[in-house]
């Protein structure tokens, strides 16, 4: 069973009618709902997640809210379970980093994004020009409590981490009694 969590209902019913057939099968289920109400998710799913997957989301919120949402993540993962995690990451190079921003403004622009819109954007939104370094998210993980954090992948400005609880011999608790 595959369960999504989706701010925009525009996307969400994208993916119900590009893959209803999951649906119907009820293999795919996908929640309306902000990364600030994972705790509703929580209650309804448990803690009993195999893998948590997270792609292109965690660069364009709060830091804050960053912390509470992979919390939020550990939780809902059995004591045996990962977090995997694909973003833009800086690279750590001044050099590289202005390349990157400037293409993302570039791209704005493009879909017709004034530059006025995009000076706004800076002020109210400061962290969609900033994504998220590698070290500050490996920090986070081992923050919110997991044992092993590697990055698997890695290309320019795009890695992928996967985050382990590396509890091995641990029961999932939805499965404890049932030995
Ligand atoms: C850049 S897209 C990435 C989509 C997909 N995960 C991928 O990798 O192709 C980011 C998605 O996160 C959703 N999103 C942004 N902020 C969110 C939030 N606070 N809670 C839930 N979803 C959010 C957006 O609506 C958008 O669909």
């Amino acid at each position: 069973m595959v369960l999504g969590l989706e701010i925009s209902s525009y996307v969400c019913e994208a993916v119900k009618a590009n893959l209803e057939h999951y649906f119907n099968q009820k293999r795919l289920l996908i929640f309306n709902n902000d990364i600030r109400q994972i705790g509703s998710l929580k209650s309804h799913v448990g803690c009993c997640c195999k893998v948590i997957t997270c792609s292109l989301l965690l660069h364009d919120i709060k830091p804050n809210r960053r912390l509470e949402f992979l919390k939020g993540c550990y939780e809902m993962l059995a004591p045996t379970g990962s977090m995997v995690l694909a973003d833009t990451m800086l690279t750590g190079s001044d050099f590289m980093d202005k390349i990157l921003v400037n293409d993302w403004i570039n791209c704005m622009r493009q879909q017709g994004i004034q530059d006025n819109e995009i000076e706004k954007m800076k002020v109210e939104d400061p962290y969609m020009f900033k994504a998220i370094t590698e070290e500050e998210l490996v920090g986070l993980f081992y923050k919110v409590g997991f044992k092993i954090v590697r990055t698997i992948w890695r290309n320019c400005n795009f890695a992928v981490i996967i985050a382990s609880k590396g509890e091995k011999n641990a029961v999932c608790p939805h499965l404890a009694n049932k030995s």
